[in-house]
């Protein structure tokens, strides 16, 4: 979602504004339908524009030069996709970028518009500068000026504010919004992720809620609370997994991370041990998540109570805060997110804090994220940075990792994880076959998924992937269900994907292809080497290596993954950012 960046050159005459793009187009990844950027210069000078930050870039000519600026990628909640709801949103001595939604915004904006106010776009983000505008007038500093309107502000908030008459300086706060401040060599930095950062700082700072930040050019940096009380925060090494985050020889981010996945699974195996006392005295697993890592929860909850037998659930994080959920004793609670920043999943993991006295576990792959922070242990995935919206790597590395634990009393099990890279890897071969069957899912408006048992949420996510990035219209269903209404979107035409691993569910899953094909024609099953016989010749299949049931789940994401980038790159369709997606989903 919306992306921050907030530049002070090192020395006073140091132009930010080549830096400001260059931050912007790393925050690209995140979604985002216009740009902006404002510096200080003659005057504070801004340009913004709707669309990619290549539209932005070429928007701007040699006379913009500043050696403070501010940038940022929005993407639109209040206010339609225009040049004018684009941030930084300013007046004549202020100007602000902020991510995150204001509240309280319509009780302020006509207060202020009785003031005498004037609104020049339809944001709940411009109430931020007048307030800061009339704290000024008042005579506040622009610290004062950030801690009083902090405190009027009902919602989420990260914000950056540069002050014309204060141009060595940039504030910032934060309130359930990431913000991130940056140290490099000579230049000080502000952005709403790491990577926004990553190639100029050699330090960082996590800012926490409540937090408040005056970033000068030659006095430093300074963090206070909403009372202006000076606080400490631990600064931390930049990692170099941040640094050139590259395609390389891919065409797409999402092609290069379907195919890192070996090495994801490896690395995500050898970096987590698993203490086995972590679930003594557990009577209860409650999992969070949203999107993709919610169906990788899904995949976990069968892991958990057959071969734990611990009685689990999962709830989509949105949900779960809101019908007010009482939380049994001995719960273990795990949280599972790419990103770290979703803030569904972040409201529901401090619903658990503050209702119980349940142990809380993170997995996720953003180092230091804020559930990671949030949470009593954490668990990182070590799939790198995933640039692609639509998670693949990730996705699979979560699994890892859930894996890891529901078989941490199985020494076969375990032992057997270690042959799934590998198994990838076969997978990955299968690549020219799965972009020509993908032309049969590409053609249609609409495809099926179906799977039973562990592979129901994996017929969910592969039709979530679909969706994401093709924009074709696919559904998942549990095969079972099929009969009770599905089946009357059977007809001649509608893709329906089958995933029907050898064992103990093939005969069933057999059963319900034969059901399909009685009424339509486009079957396309996925299945193993001991399965393949058993289907017509006629069918289209993807055969996979045979692997130990249990692990089935992530083998057979890997040609979903493909399917639905097949698919996509056969409709056009722009793969890394899809129209409308956020890869950090920071707002309800
Ligand atoms: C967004 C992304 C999805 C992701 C979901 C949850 O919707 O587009 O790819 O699965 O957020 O994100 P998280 O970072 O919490 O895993």
């Amino acid at each position: 979602m919306c992306g921050i960046v907030g530049i002070i050159g090192g020395e006073k005459g140091t132009n930010v504004v080549p830096e400001l793009i260059r931050g912007l187009e790393r925050l690209e990844y995140r979604g985002y339908d216009s740009a902006g950027i404002a510096v200080i210069g003659n005057g504070i000078e801004r340009i913004r524009s709707v669309g990619k930050v290549a539209n932005l870039r070429g928007k701007i000519t040699d006379a913009m030069v500043g050696d403070l600026g501010i940038g940022h990628t929005r993407w639109a909640t209040h206010g339609k996709v225009t040049e004018d709801n684009a941030h930084p949103i300013m007046s004549k001595d202020v100007a602000i970028i902020h991510n995150g939604i204001i509240e309280n915004f319509k009780s302020l904006r006509f207060i202020l518009q009785t003031e005498g106010y004037v609104f020049e776009s339809e944001t709940d983000t411009e109430v931020i500068l007048h307030l800061l505008q009339r704290e000024l007038l008042k005579g506040s500093s622009p610290r004062q000026a950030m801690s009083n309107v902090f405190k009027m502000l009902d919602g989420t908030f990260a914000v950056v504010a540069m002050f014309l008459h204060f141009s060595d300086t940039l504030l910032a706060m934060r309130h359930k919004s990431s913000l991130i401040v940056g140290l490099g060599k000579e230049s000080m930095y502000v952005g709403s992720d790491a990577g926004a950062l990553s190639d100029s700082c050699e330090e960082v700072v996590y800012m926490e809620d409540g937090d408040i930040v005056e970033m000068h050019r030659t006095d430093g940096i300074v963090f206070f609370n909403t009372e202006l009380e000076e606080i400490k925060r631990r600064r931390h090494g930049v990692t170099s997994a941040l640094v050139n985050i590259e395609k390389g020889e891919y065409p797409h981010f999402m092609l290069k991370e379907i195919k890192d996945q070996p090495n994801a699974i490896r690395n995500t195996i050898l970096h987590n041990g698993i203490d086995k006392t972590l679930l003594d005295g557990i009577s209860n697993i409650l999992i969070l998540a949203c999107g993709t890592s919610y169906h990788a929860g899904m995949v976990a909850k069968y892991w958990f109570e057959k071969y734990l037998k611990i009685p689990s659930i999962v709830e989509i994080a949105s949900e779960f805060r809101y019908r007010s959920p009482v939380i049994q004793e001995h719960t273990l609670v795990f949280s599972i997110s790419q990103s770290g920043e979703t803030l569904d999943t972040l409201a529901a993991i401090e619903y658990v804090r503050s209702n119980s006295n349940c142990s809380t576990i993170a997995v996720a792959n953003v180092k230091n994220s804020a559930t990671a922070r949030a949470s009593d242990i954490v668990f990182y995935t070590q799939a790198g940075v995933e640039m692609g919206v639509a998670s693949t790597k990730a996705f699979t590395a979560q699994l890892i990792i859930l894996a890891s634990i529901s078989f941490c009393h199985n020494d076969f099990l375990m032992d057997k994880l270690k042959e799934i890279p590998t198994l990838c890897e076969d997978a990955l071969d299968l690549a020219p076959e799965v972009e020509k069957i993908a032309h049969i899912i590409s053609k249609s408006n609409n495809a099926i998924y179906l799977g039973r048992g562990m592979m129901y949420p994996i017929a969910l996510e592969g039709a979530l992937k679909l969706k994401e990035i093709s924009y074709i219209h696919a559904e998942g269903f549990a095969a079972g269900e099929m009969k009770h209404g599905p089946i009357a979107l059977i007809d001649d035409q509608v893709p329906v994907i089958f995933l029907c691993p050898s064992g103990e569910l093939f005969e069933k899953t057999l059963s319900n292809i034969q059901e399909v094909l009685a009424r339509g024609k486009n079957v396309i099953v996925i299945t193993d080497s001991n399965g393949e016989m058993a289907f017509p010749p006629d069918v289209a299949k993807i055969v996979l290596p045979t692997i130990q049931a249990e692990f089935a789940p992530i083998l057979y994401s890997i040609p979903l993954q493909l399917i639905a980038y097949y698919a996509a790159v056969q409709r056009g369709t722009d793969i890394d950012r899809p129209r409308n997606l956020a890869k950090s989903v920071t707002v309800e």
